[in-house]
């Protein structure tokens, strides 16, 4: 049966700016019906309610976005989030890859992948771009489970040729084989997509980086995700291991690397050469504002970015971060970019969380809006919950200052349904 759905629908026609709480790019449909067809696509989006045969929900006075987009986190790191008193480095060393390494347990991963999945469900996350572990198995663990659940996902195997504990390391010829039977298996299997998954600069050799820019050239399908310029200590090793290279960035640009489907998390410490060159190559930065701050690494100057031209997504990085919410991910990143004197809108803020990140992707067709012939991936929220919310909604006088204090105010207990395709996969307990 076909299903209609009636409540306050937000969501965007183009990008509007960082700070313009005016922008006739916001499209703001309140108490509308929105139609969701057999094959899970929103068909229409209507004033008037549907006919006896659309099984109607009836929402009026909640809020109705597209589900949200994280565009760099880590499925292992559940197992890390909230580890005490490291930078980035140690914290590898001490929590994250012990934790990674017990990945190599078919059953650690299968169970990682279901509670991980659930977790993004539980927080309005319908898509992420994600990180599993250098182990085959928990690539495919993440691409089960997320088909199952009809999430559009983009994972790949971690590679990791050094640097790292042997329980953790592959090799250019295992790793390559490893890429390609899974790309064989997985990519464009549903709403499934690779990602040559490089870790960091640090911890594949020249050889392993050059093996993946060449199944990123012979692929341009594919996606790239990797970290870039988090840390001092970190973007000084770089330059020891690297140099020949002008700057960070410039590892992975001279190894093929960089394209229209890569994905870079922080960036913290680019300049203007490399902010040109990630928006000549339609490159882009997941700003993971909780992560950044959690860890010490830096604050990223999304103004500067913005200026250059580079797409910008949020995210959550857990387990850097330390939380699966976008609300927290978008809280986080209005201080963040608050100390750098630039005043997000909710806008801003919300557009980086949905279409943004799925123009960024080269996904805009599917996710990200709540345009006809996207999927129906919804998430279904209450403006307000608790009485300091509440009152402070009540109050709101027009539409920014409403969104905005539920984006700073509100979470998961905000979280009525998820929707996937158009089917619903999580409700509030
Ligand atoms: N750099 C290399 N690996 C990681 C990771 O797992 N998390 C973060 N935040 N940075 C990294
Ligand atoms: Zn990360």
């Amino acid at each position: 049966m076909k299903t209609a759905l009636r409540a306050d629908l937000l969501d965007f026609t183009g990008d509007p700016g960082l700070d313009d709480l005016h922008s006739p790019l916001v499209r703001w449909r309140p108490g509308h019906w929105l139609l969701i067809g057999d094959d899970g696509r929103i068909v229409a989006v209507q004033p008037e309610a549907p006919g006896d045969d659309w099984q109607r929900h009836d929402h009026a006075g909640r809020l109705l976005t597209p589900g949200f987009i994280d565009t760099h986190v880590h499925c292992p790191q559940i197992d890390v989030i909230a580890s005490w008193g490291a930078q980035l480095l140690d914290w590898l060393e001490t929590y994250t890859f012990p934790a990674e390494a017990r990945h190599a347990d078919p059953a650690v991963a299968a169970e990682a992948a279901q509670r991980f999945l659930d977790a993004l469900l539980a927080q309005g996350t319908t898509s992420a771009v994600v990180f599993p572990t250098v182990h085959r198995t928990s690539v495919e663990a993440l691409f089960d489970g997320a088909a199952r659940r009809g999430m559009r996902l983009v994972a790949g195997k971690v590679l990791m040729d050094r640097h790292a504990p042997d329980a953790l390391r592959d090799d250019v010829a295992g790793a390559e084989a490893d890429c390609l039977a899974l790309i064989e298996r997985w990519h464009g299997h549903g709403r499934l997509a690779y990602a040559l998954t490089p870790r960091f600069a640090a911890t594949s050799t020249p050889e392993q980086l050059a093996m993946a820019g060449r199944l990123l050239q012979s692929r341009p399908d594919l996606y790239m995700q990797t970290h870039v310029a988090e840390n001092h200590a970190e973007v000084a090793w770089v330059a020891e291991l690297f140099p020949q290279a002008r700057s960070y960035l410039d590892v992975y640009a001279s190894h093929g690397l960089l394209g229209e489907r890569s994905v870079l998390a922080h960036g913290i410490w680019l300049d203007d050469i490399d902010r040109a060159l990630l928006r000549d190559s339609g490159a882009q930065i997941a700003f993971c504002p909780s992560s950044n701050l959690f860890l010490g690494s830096g604050l990223f100057g999304w103004a500067q970015a913005r200026a250059a031209g580079v797409a910008v997504s949020l995210a959550s990085d857990v387990g850097g971060g330390t939380s699966l919410s976008m609300h927290r991910t978008m809280a986080d990143g209005y201080k963040v970019q608050a100390m750098a004197g630039t005043r997000l809108s909710a806008w801003a803020l919300l557009h980086a969380a949905t279409r943004g990140a799925a123009q960024a992707l080269r996904l805009g067709h599917e996710i990200g809006s709540l345009e006809p012939g996207a999927m129906a991936d919804l998430a279904l929220w209450d403006w307000a919950v608790g009485p300091v919310a509440q009152r402070r909604d009540s109050l709101a006088r027009e539409l920014h200052e409403r969104v905005f204090a539920w984006v700073m105010l509100g979470d998961d207990r905000n979280l009525i349904e998820t929707w996937v395709g158009g089917q619903r996969r999580h409700a509030r307990p």
